[in-house]
């Protein structure tokens, strides 16, 4: 058993394969956390819980002269405010007299098989036998507010997931002003807070900093997730790096506005919280009614935060994406966006596609501009029918012309918003989020569409499910291109205007459950500008999400860096486009564009038809070349091997497979130095003793040095992983190398 409940002492404990996880019911009902890290097997920590009597920190009223036990300084399972628990809370209910407190006493609990879900919105799934459940109920006696909290054990992945729902067992209305979904109370003050932070085309960049009295906050008040902070984020020891030091990781399961909140208190203790951000949040509960809080997913790592990557890496692809792809190869796309932009006929769509084919592209994809009269982004978002000028046949007549070609087709879409400029605005003005009174924010000349509408969801459904079922269409890349302001919805009173943030996040996972569930073979990418709305949620309903606008494979390194902490290769949508690059102006060799872009979800995004023979060779080498390496790439255990945000020189990353007996390491110089060092990287997660055979293939796509220069050595795993390999001499920028290991046969 992952779970078990010791009636007698009333402690809690949940095991996976590395970590412990314990709490305890105090004398006086309140549920206090023991403990989370490294593996206890045997034993109740009880006694780390210690109290004296110190000023400024109340007790609770039937602990009488008990002055030592406070809510203000004993570790709590749940934190909620108002009755003497000073640090940041999870839960404030305001009550219908005004009130606002919730004291909340251990009432029951449940252990049982599988994994609990939430109703409408995203969580890690499992089988029975997969994963364990623990429930306890906490109730507030004075108004009968409860809350139930749920854990969820995945033993083998080291994650213990949580969630609460909160009901009005009371007979009065009450309102949630919070309602955080965990708590993680940890008795120590050597912690950092690692954060990735970021901007349009520049998203999470990682920053580290250390835990100190008061508060370090990540957090998104954007509606999404944000392209400015990732609601991922790791607390280590001081000094934990890629192999040393505990870590935990907490990742919310949610794509729309987000707390996450790291305090240490008085004693030195860390608090950590997250959520759905209490700033505009307001949440009313009638009696008998429930509120749920999204998933948090806890991953603790004993030996840095390397493992603690890989273990959500597999627990992402395994139990939280669903569907046809979860585990199938994806096609190699070409893009037309980059290509064209708004600006192209069916004519040279197919003329892209066709060349795009002679390369061994297997899939098209039509972006942004075929619907409506979008010619540019001032106009057409909510008229999801095909604009006649460019697609006379329609998307159909499109994708009948493209499969013809043998290849597969997809479209981009972006349900979720309304251009003034469109029918749908004429006729429905007040379908999107703007307040009584005032003009609305605009961005990219767009406004928000009020998703919270089931008539808006509707037409979304109607109107875009139209043409999914009328064309054969096998991929789409659903887009969101701007952050929600004006949040005001003429579909609700006055008094539930707290409500509309996170209705509307419901409301998109309504639409996109609805859509993934009626068309379960196309694949689905996500995208948010790139990526503003990179979070677990959104891969519980697309397997992959587009990782940023910025393409420049230099730039993409540090981006795709950060992002393999929290999410795993297999979501990282990644393309090759032109050199120069159109966001930074920067050259680049096709074979360092192709190597950056296969730590990804691989594709093309470019005017392939302006190629020269060198690069057309050159694709269709890495495209028989990712094909072959596809699964071990996104499927396989992913290693950094260099820190991007230390490391001036090159950056290098390794793939492992399960059974260790291929590997694929790449580096790319970002700094050629005159009179240079000699370059080395330990490669990682071989078998020590295994013999292995490694190809050192030095790509170059310059006229004139047309010859990969390749060298072959042989080593056990443990020379390759303690000494290391040698990088060539790079002699320019950007020069890059790969590395294939493969294990010798005894
Ligand atoms: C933003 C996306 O990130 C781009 O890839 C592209 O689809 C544009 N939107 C289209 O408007």
């Amino acid at each position: 058993m992952a779970i078990t409940f010791n009636e007698k002492t009333k402690v809690f404990s949940m095991h996976t394969k590395n970590s412990t996880w314990q709490m305890q019911v105090s004398k006086y009902g309140h549920l206090l956390h023991l403990y989370y890290g490294r593996k206890i097997s045997e034993g109740e920590l009880s006694y780390l819980v210690r109290g004296i009597n110190r000023g400024f920190s109340g007790t609770p009223y039937e602990a009488g002269e008990d002055r030592a036990y406070s809510l203000d300084t004993y570790p709590q399972e749940y934190s909620a405010f108002g009755v003497g628990d000073y640090r940041e809370a999870c839960l404030c209910v305001e009550h219908e007299d005004g009130s606002r407190a919730a004291e909340l006493l251990f009432d029951s609990c449940e252990i049982c098989q599988g994994k609990y879900m939430l109703s409408g919105l995203p969580a890690v799934w499992a089988d029975k036998g997969e994963a364990e459940t623990l429930k306890i109920l906490l109730k507030d006696k004075a108004s009968g507010v409860e809350v139930t909290l749920l854990y969820g054990v995945f033993e083998e992945y080291d994650v213990i997931t949580r969630a609460c729902r909160i009901r009005n067992g009371g007979e009065t209305e009450v309102w949630l002003e919070r309602a955080l979904s965990a708590c993680l109370d940890i008795q120590r003050d050597d912690l950092e807070m690692i954060t990735f932070y970021g901007r349009h085309t520049m998203e999470r960049l990682i920053e580290r900093g250390k835990c100190r009295h008061g508060k370090i906050v990540a957090d998104s008040l954007r509606g999404s997730s944000s392209h400015q902070q990732n609601p991922f984020v790791i607390l280590c020891e001081t000094g934990a790096g890629e192999e040393w030091g505990e870590c935990y990781g907490m990742s919310l399961v949610y794509s729309g506005s987000f707390l996450a909140v790291a305090e240490v208190d008085q004693l030195n203790q860390t608090r950590f919280v997250m959520g759905i951000h209490p700033q505009g949040f307001r949440w009313k509960l009638k009696a008998g009614e429930e509120f749920t809080a999204p998933e948090v997913i806890f991953s603790f790592g004993g030996s840095g935060y390397g493992d603690l990557s890989r273990n959500l890496h597999r627990l992402y692809r395994e139990h939280l994406t669903r569907g046809k792809y979860r585990d199938k190869r994806r096609p190699v796309l070409l893009n037309n966006w980059e290509a064209t932009e708004f600006h192209f006929t069916e004519e040279q769509l197919l003329s892209l596609a066709a060349d795009a084919k002679e390369l061994g592209v297997e899939l098209f994809v039509m972006d942004d501009g075929w619907f409506g009269g979008r010619n540019h982004d001032r106009c057409g978002l909510g008229d999801w029918r095909a604009n006649p000028k460019k697609l006379p046949k329609g998307v159909k007549g499109l994708a009948e012309k493209i499969h013809q070609l043998g290849m597969e087709f997809g479209i981009w879409i972006e349900p979720e918003m309304i251009n003034e400029d469109s029918d749908l605005f004429r006729t429905h003005p007040d379908w999107c989020l703007t307040a009584p009174g005032r003009t609305p924010n605009r961005e990219r000349g767009q406004l928000v569409l009020d998703m919270s509408r089931p008539e808006a969801r509707d037409y979304l459904f109607d109107s875009i499910g139209k043409i999914l079922r009328k064309a054969k269409v096998d991929y789409v890349k659903w887009d969101m291109n701007r952050s929600l302001s004006d949040v005001w919805s003429g579909a609700c009173s006055a008094m539930r205007q707290g409500e509309i943030g996170h209705r509307y996040v419901l409301g998109v996972y309504e639409l996109m459950e609805r859509f993934v569930s009626c068309f379960p073979d196309i694949l689905w990418e996500g995208c948010s500008g790139g990526g503003g709305r990179f979070d677990a949620g959104m891969l519980y309903y697309m397997p992959q999400i587009w990782c940023s606008d910025n393409t420049d494979a230099i730039e993409r390194i540090s981006i795709q860096y950060g992002t393999s902490f929290g999410y795993p290769v297999s979501s990282i949508g990644a393309h090759v486009s032109v050199s120069p690059n159109l966001q930074t102006g920067r050259t680049m060799p096709l074979a360092t564009r192709g190597i950056v872009a296969m730590a990804g979800a691989f594709g093309y995004e470019l005017d392939v038809r302006k190629l020269n023979c060198r690069e057309r060779e050159l694709i269709r080498e890495q495209i028989r070349w990712y094909k072959q390496y596809q699964e071990l790439m996104l499927y396989g255990d992913y290693y950094r091997l260099t820190k991007t945000e230390e490391n001036q020189d090159f950056a290098a990353w390794q793939f492992v497979s399960r059974n260790q007996k291929l590997s694929l390491a790449s580096a790319v110089c970002l700094h050629a130095r005159s009179n240079p060092l000699f370059g080395r990287i330990r490669l990682k997660g071989l078998k020590e003793d295994a013999w292995y055979q490694v190809r050192r293939e030095r790509l170059t796509d310059e006229p004139g040095m047309e010859s990969e220069e390749q060298e072959v050595t042989m080593c056990p795993g443990g020379g390759l992983m303690h000494a290391g390999v040698n990088l060539p001499v790079f002699e320019k920028d950007y020069e890059s190398v790969r590395f294939v290991v493969e294990m010798m046969e005894c």
